[in-house]
């Protein structure tokens, strides 16, 4: 491996109980726990390269040159790496997803992730895995979430900043719960609409406080995250679908009623979300949530799988479907 050279691989993640707003937008300290699963399948890839020929730190993302607003997120979090690391050095970052990026299916998650990992080992650190989630929520809450494997829980952490950004708030940090193996469950993603999202998530969490739902959505997340832990552990599908889907509505209701308010759904998404709860009360074991996007996360038992994917497109035209089983953590690959 060349010198301040490091390679990385994460997958994205669903969250079932999910993140809305932060107490603290820099820190990205959320306002209530999260849990998730990793998802097989879907990655991303992202090498880093230091090196004292550039002047300034270039982005690639699926071979093309990004500059704006990513290309600024990316740097930011490279300043952390390299103010942790003592390093002084620009950075080529190329990173390649095999899914569509910004569409609800947290590309950040597993591209932060990634980035972390490879970033963190090119400059020569040596971090642990609740370091690593820590300094990876810095650039994308969600993407603490794709450090460890599998089933994962972030908690909101209780500590400031008192240091340099770099090493803030080590306590907030995601950890695995249960390993990938734990339950066979396929998320089967209805792409409802591919093209990035109007909005990003960071905006989306900054409004969350001008939603007067989003207080309540804080106070009773503790006691859905308790049924969804007990619901997992007890392989409990029902009761599992039966919270991520609240979690969820509760989400969005949130997301609709902020100001401005943000509707992620399309038309498509509501009629899945009407049919999903009615296929489950006629026996197909299946639950819904939706991330920041239109796209639907269909949950379900690896077995049930087929015959939701097929009522997705042939009951409800769907045309484009990913599947994902419950994911590894992010590792280093080999420069
Ligand atoms: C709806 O982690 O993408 O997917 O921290 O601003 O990068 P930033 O936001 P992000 O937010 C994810 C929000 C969500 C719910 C979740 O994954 O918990």
């Amino acid at each position: 491996m060349p010198e301040h050279t490091a390679t990385a691989l994460a997958h994205p993640n669903i969250a079932f109980v999910k993140y809305w707003g932060n107490q603290d937008n820099v820190l990205r300290l959320p306002s209530n726990a999260s849990l998730s699963m990793n998802l097989d399948g879907l990655e991303t890839v992202t090498r880093v390269a230091f090196s004292a020929a550039l002047k300034e730190d270039e982005l690639l993302i699926d071979g093309e040159r990004r500059l704006g607003v990513p290309a600024q997120r990316v740097s930011a979090h490279l300043d952390l790496i390299r103010q942790r690391a003592g390093l002084d050095l620009k950075a080529r970052v190329e990173s390649r997803n095999n899914f569509p990026m910004g569409a609800g299916i947290a590309s950040s998650a597993s591209a932060f992730a990634a980035l972390t990992l490879a970033g963190a080992a090119a400059a020569g650190l040596t971090l642990e895995e609740r370091e690593l989630s820590a300094l990876a929520r810095l650039g994308s809450g969600s993407a603490c979430r794709s450090v460890p494997a599998g089933f994962v829980e972030w908690q909101t952490g209780a500590s400031y900043q008192v240091g340099p950004l770099s090493e803030a708030c080590d306590d907030s940090f995601a950890f695995t719960i249960a390993p990938p193996d734990h339950w066979a469950l396929t998320d089967v993603i209805a792409v409802v609409r591919a093209a990035p999202k109007a909005v990003s998530s960071s905006n989306g969490h900054a409004l969350a406080h001008t939603s007067p739902f989003h207080a309540a959505q804080v106070a009773t997340s503790a006691e859905r995250l308790q049924r969804c832990r007990r619901a997992l552990f007890a392989h409990d599908f029902a009761a599992l679908a039966e919270v991520m889907e609240a979690d969820s509505n509760i989400m969005h209701a949130v997301t609709m009623t902020s100001e401005p308010p943000l509707f992620y759904w399309e038309p498509a998404t509501l009629n899945i979300l009407k049919a999903v709860p009615a296929w489950r009360a006629g026996g197909l074991p299946v639950g819904y949530t939706v991330d920041a996007g239109p796209n639907v996360h269909c949950l379900c038992p690896a077995e049930a799988a087929p015959e939701v994917a097929r009522r997705l497109r042939e009951e409800l035209g769907v045309s484009q479907l990913l599947t994902a089983a419950p994911g590894s953590g992010a590792r280093l690959l080999e420069a």
